[in-house]
């Protein structure tokens, strides 16, 4: 049986050599080895005045800044920030009176994330080391968590929902894109750690991540928008149908 650290340990190494080596991240579709992994995924406005550091190492299934819907002065939680594309677009959003917040448990990729804030003149966003099954993030004091293709890759979703639960302010919400399927992958599939990092085999069942957000404690739960994620994800024969989806949500 698989172990939970293990697959941290599996996903923390591939993100971490990406980190180091900026070359191929989601296997053979090559799609976030450049910028045209933002370029699918954000509208081009959005991106306009990012440097090539911080899209080129855009490595999400969709836009979850969008979905946010963010306003001036909100403070913002991203689950697995990675180079902090998200952050950055987030942090132009809610203003100086807003504040942005990335957890990434890979020192490689926090250090990439700070070289590009550091380069950019960012002052309202920080980036945290941690895990997003345990956030070093206090209680209550979010107004919108988000998160860009990780909670896939997390092997404990309830705890990280859970979390995020803790966090958000009451009346929070959640803006979300992240893989999920159509069915179970087998056990065999899932005990391939390295298509589990590659975004594709730790993602479950849109039912069952619905049902566990709603056990956290999460209401108005929507899981949407779901596009199939063959150009993101490097999908093989055998598996479940792989969607990358928008997932929205509300702490009471
Ligand atoms: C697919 S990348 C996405 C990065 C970023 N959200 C983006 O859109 O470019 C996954 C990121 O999540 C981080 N990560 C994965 N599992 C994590 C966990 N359990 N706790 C904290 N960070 C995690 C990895 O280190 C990596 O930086």
């Amino acid at each position: 049986m698989i172990q939970l650290t293990e697959i941290h340990e599996v996903v923390q190494e591939r993100y971490g050599a990406i980190a180091e080596n900026r070359t191929s991240c989601c296997g053979p579709t090559g799609c976030c080895d450049d910028a045209s992994n933002a370029a699918q995924l954000y509208d081009a406005e959005l991106l306009a005045g990012l440097p090539a550091d911080v899209t080129g190492l855009s490595l999400g299934c969709g836009d979850p800044v969008t979905i946010a819907g963010l306003r001036p002065g909100e403070r913002v939680l991203d689950l697995g920030s990675g180079g902090g594309i998200d952050c950055f677009l987030a942090a132009r959003q809610v203003g100086a009176d807003g504040y942005v917040i990335g957890v990434d448990m890979t020192p490689a990729m926090l250090a990439q994330a700070n070289a590009n804030k550091a380069r950019m003149g960012v002052t309202n966003v920080e980036f945290r080391q941690g895990q997003i099954e345990a956030l070093p993030v206090e209680d209550n004091s979010i107004d919108v968590v988000m998160s860009n293709c990780v909670i896939n890759l997390a092997p404990d979703k309830l705890a990280v929902f859970r979390e995020a639960f803790r966090v958000l302010k009451p009346g929070g919400r959640v803006a979300v894109s992240d893989i999920v399927t159509e069915g179970e992958f087998s056990d065999a599939l899932r005990a391939d750690l390295a298509q589990w990092a590659e975004c594709v085999t730790g993602a479950i069942d849109v039912e069952a991540y619905i049902a566990q957000m709603r056990a956290a404690g999460f209401t108005n739960i929507s899981v949407a928008d779901k596009r199939s994620a063959e150009e993101i994800v490097p999908i093989r024969p055998g598996m479940p149908r792989v969607y990358s989806a928008r997932v929205t949500a509300i702490k009471p």
